[in-house]
Formats: C-alpha cells, sequence, structure tokens
C-alpha cells in the first residue's frame, strides 16, 4: 500500500476581492499571498490612504504591488486587478479615465459601515453619473452590500441592500455588478434572480463561520467573543452559512471566490473598538480543498476558485497550476508584522489543517 500522501492539483486560482493595505503592512502581505498560494491574480481593493479615487492612483498601487512581488519572487505570473473606489464625488470621467489606465472594477463602500469608509456611500442616487460611464465603458462595479442607513439593523443590512440594488439594476440594466463578500441567504437568492450582468464573491469565512464564532456561543470560544473573526458583513446564521456552502459547491457560475482577506495589526483587532476583518489568507485555500472534498465535489472548487470569476469579470482563465498536499499543517497562533511592533493572527490561529499548499 502506497504511502504517498494523496495532493490535488488546481489551476492557479484568482482572488477576486483582497486587501493589501499600504506603507510596511504592504511589504509583509505581498510575500504571504504568494506564499499561501495566491501567485495569480488578485484584486487589489482601494480602501488604502489616501484611498484609489483615480486611475493615476491605482497605477501606482498596481506598480507598489508589482514591486513588491518581483522583490519576493522574480519569476513571478502575479496580477493584480486595479480598483477604484466610487465615492459620491467620483465624477463619469473619472470612471472613463480609470477604465482607460487599466483599471477594471469599481468599489462602492456603504458609509462608516467598515475600515475606512468615512467618504462612503449614504445617497446612491449621487453614484449614478459613474456607474452610468462604468455601464458604458464596461467598468464592473463590486457592491459592499449593507444598507448604511441606522434604521437598518446590522444583521438585515445586507438582505436590506437589495432594495438599493434593484433601484439600480432598474436604471443600470447593462451596467455588470457584484454584490461582495456575500453572507445571507437572501443575497443568494437574490443573485440567482438576477441575469448575467450579477454575480457575488463568496469569502472562505463565510463558508465556516456563523455569529455565534463572533460572539463566542460555540463550545470552542470558550465563551469568550472572538473578535479575529470579526468582519463587515459579518457572519451570520447556520440557514444562510448553509445557503452559501450549497452555492458554491453547486458550481453556479455566478458566484465564486473572493477572500476579502482583510489583515489588520493586533492592537487594532484586541482594542475597545476592533478593526474589521478576516485574515484568512494561509488558510484559506487548505479550507476549501477540506471543504470541498468532505463533500465530494472537488471537481467544483476549480471553477469556484479560477473559472467563473475571470469569466464574469472577462478575464482569460489561468494556465497555472497549485498543488495542495494531504499533509497536517499548523497554521501560526500569530505573524509577526515586520517594522510594526506587533503582530497580526491568522484565521485558524494554532489550529492544524489537513491540506498544505506546496512551495
Ligand atoms: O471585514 C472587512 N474588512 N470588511 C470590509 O468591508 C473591509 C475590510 C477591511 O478593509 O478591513
Ligand atoms: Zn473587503
Amino acid at each position: 500500500m502506497s504511502t504517498e500522501p494523496r495532493t490535488i492539483r488546481l489551476r492557479a486560482p484568482d482572488n477576486w476581492h483582497a486587501h493589501f493595505r499600504d506603507g510596511p503592512m504592504l511589504d509583509f502581505l505581498v510575500p504571504v499571498f504568494l506564499d499561501s498560494g495566491w501567485r495569480r491574480r488578485i484584486v487589489a481593493m482601494p480602501n488604502i490612504t489616501p484611498p484609489v479615487l483615480t486611475g493615476e492612483r491605482a497605477v501606482w498601487y498596481r506598480d507598489a504591488l508589482l514591486a513588491r512581488a518581483r522583490a519576493h519572487d522574480p519569476a513571478t505570473t502575479f496580477e493584480p486587478v486595479m480598483t477604484i473606489q466610487i465615492t459620491e464625488s467620483t465624477t463619469g470621467d473619472t470612471v472613463s479615465e480609470a477604465r482607460a489606465l487599466g483599471v477594471g472594477l469599481g468599489k462602492v463602500y456603504p458609509f462608516m459601515v467598515t475600515t475606512h469608509s468615512g467618504n462612503g456611500v449614504q445617497d446612491y442616487d449621487r453614484i449614478y453619473p459613474a456607474l452610468e460611464a462604468a455601464e458604458e465603458v464596461g467598468l464592473v462595479v463590486q457592491f459592499h452590500g449593507e444598507h448604511p442607513s441606522d434604521d437598518i439593523e446590522g444583521l438585515n443590512k445586507e438582505a436590506g441592500f437589495t432594495a438599493i440594488l434593484d433601484r439600480i439594476r432598474a436604471r443600470f440594466p447593462k451596467l455588470r455588478l457584484t454584490m461582495e463578500h456575500i453572507t445571507s441567504r437572501a443575497a443568494v437568492d437574490w443573485v440567482k434572480a438576477q441575469d448575467e450582468n450579477v454575480g457575488a464573491s463568496i469569502t472562505v469565512h463565510h463558508l465556516f463561520t456563523t455569529v455565534d464564532d463572533v460572539l463566542g456561543y460555540s463550545k470552542a470560544s470558550g465563551g469568550l467573543m472572538r473578535v479575529h473573526c470579526g468582519c463587515k458583513p459579518q457572519p451570520k446564521w447556520r440557514d444562510d452559512r448553509a445557503a452559501l456552502n450549497e452555492i458554491a459547491l453547486s458550481g453556479h457560475p455566478r458566484f465564486f471566490y473572493g477572500g476579502d482577506d482583510a489583515a489588520h495589526l493586533r492592537r487594532r483587532k484586541e482594542n475597545e473598538g476592533s478593526a474589521c476583518g478576516v485574515w484568512n489568507t494561509m488558510a484559506a485555500l487548505p479550507l476549501l480543498v477540506d471543504l470541498f472534498d468532505r463533500e465530494n465535489k472537488l471537481d467544483r472548487l476549480d471553477p469556484f476558485l479560477s473559472e467563473f470569476g475571470a469569466r464574469f469579470y472577462g478575464y482569460d482563465v489561468s494556465a497555472e497550476s497549485l498543488t495542495l498536499v494531504e499533509e497536517p499543517w499548523r497554521v501560526p497562533a500569530e505573524v509577526e508584522a515586520p517594522g510594526m511592533g506587533d503582530t497580526v493572527v491568522p484565521m485558524c490561529a494554532g489550529e492544524t489543517l489537513k491540506w498544505r499548499v506546496q512551495a
């Protein structure tokens, strides 16, 4: 009998939603993405400081990302996909200029719902000039789907946001848009009911956790709230998680992987106010392989990771590959963030996972 561990070969996966940050955090994070198997195409979110609001700034950010990647691996084929943030001040010209400079996506944050969203949208009618230009030049718009109104309670904000999207769709039917990091059955059902111009990204943490993990109701939490599981939109109920699992495993071509990898220094998470975000970069691929394997759906993992998103956004499907080995791998309890006098705590910190990414 062979004692060789099982291996799985995937197409090099894409990640349609990730945060690389800026300054020393950027230097730290780019190599972690590459070493964790995210070596090909990654969408770089614009909520850095100052934010990416123009094509020119996106080009600067892309060059910064590429320089870090090439310093780490001179042969890298890493391809950052650039975004600009669309705010109430974004003009149609800004959108067209960004598109001409190679920016593929626009990202819309609701006001004051998440990290660096003080410039987010309160009145969605005010982004219509930008959406009109996006529809015309073919910029795909990613929405953080949570309603900014204080009248809608936190766990209902995602379902409430579909009313805003219904209005946008009625006005701009040819606009290609996504609902990002969806967390609820309501969002799954809404996206399913749309046409081919609407997609959705799903993170690994929303496939695995519920609100009980964040609030410390699961036995494993020992009764303590777990801020490192906290993000926006927050994980919801078990039925919502089941809906996300069903759709991700079903091979529906408008649902694809976007990790929302959102590292924050420990002191920003373990504080009176805790920054939103799960740092899942290292654990994501081992967890996804395990999930699809347990459900006997490994053949559906490749399309979820590297085909459906590429098709939706209009990119070629990667010809490269990535291998994972079925060998126990312990996720570090924390990782030092060089030059920042602190660490970052990864998803599944200290846990042993079944699969590891081959170097
Ligand atoms: O949890 C989150 N973290 N959600 C977001 O929308 C932003 C992200 C971040 O930048 O930290
Ligand atoms: Zn995000």
